[in-house]
């Protein structure tokens, strides 16, 4: 074996961690020192695999990836469509199912059948201006805002929002519904283009065993 350099890992915080760690470990990827939960170190090591790890909020790891400060990330496809970065995306993990919609309360629902202008709230704006103008070309004025997006029209800072639902008790509890849906979503693997290359047996490789996986269980 020749040496073998670091393969490093960024995976989103939060629940999307947590089951791509679940995952890894089916394939004999473990990171003991990761679960550690009071820990506050950032970077996590398996120095048999070669392997590294961090963890970042979902939206940097496009970024982290992109600039190859990680070979592989994984993250909503979400963020990977908000944050349109020069990665690969490569496989569909099959968990973190969720769809992106444009939701209100009933009410809205003709503001967005005549073309009005109307004030979108979201977490998303590039996908909301993507839906909006180049789908279905309608002028709306984004506000962007940073979570809790739902409390948009409650509060009548906008007419709509563009939001991920997942079970939908966000919705029903606070009195919205869908009344669009954009586009289905889940968690998926990226990685740099130029480690896509440089270490295109190993990458590979692991993208195999996790497919199967993924695919056992879909
Ligand atoms: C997400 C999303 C919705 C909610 C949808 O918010 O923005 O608010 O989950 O899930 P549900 O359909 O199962 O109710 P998140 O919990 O990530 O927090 P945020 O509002 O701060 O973005």
């Amino acid at each position: 074996m020749g040496e073998e350099r670091y393969l490093t890992f960024a995976l989103g915080k939060g629940r999307l961690a947590n089951k791509t760690l679940e995952l890894l470990e089916q394939i004999g990827i473990t990171c003991e020192e990761m679960k550690d939960k009071s820990s506050r170190k950032l970077i996590f090591v398996n120095e048999e695999l070669k392997l590294r790890f961090f963890l970042a909020k979902g939206p940097d790891v496009p970024t982290y990836v992109e600039y190859g400060a990680a070979d592989i990330g994984v993250v909503g496809r979400d963020t990977i469509i908000e944050e349109n970065r020069n990665v690969y995306e490569v496989l569909d993990l099959g968990f973190g199912k969720c769809r992106m919609c444009v939701c209100g309360p009933a009410s809205a629902r003709e503001l967005l059948q005549h073309h009005e202008r109307i004030r979108v709230a979201s977490k998303y704006p590039n996908i909301a201006k993507d839906y909006f103008y180049n789908k279905k070309h309608q002028t709306v004025d984004i506000i962007k805002l940073n979570g809790s997006v739902e409390l948009g029209p409650l509060v009548e800072l906008s007419d709509v929002i563009v939001d991920i639902v997942e079970t939908g008790s966000t919705l029903r509890e606070n009195g919205l519904e869908v009344l669009e849906e954009i586009c289905p979503l889940s968690a998926r693997m990226i990685v740099n283009p130029v480690s896509m290359q440089m270490e295109q047996e190993r990458i590979k490789n692991l993208i195999t065993q996790i497919r199967q996986l993924a695919e056992g269980k879909a």
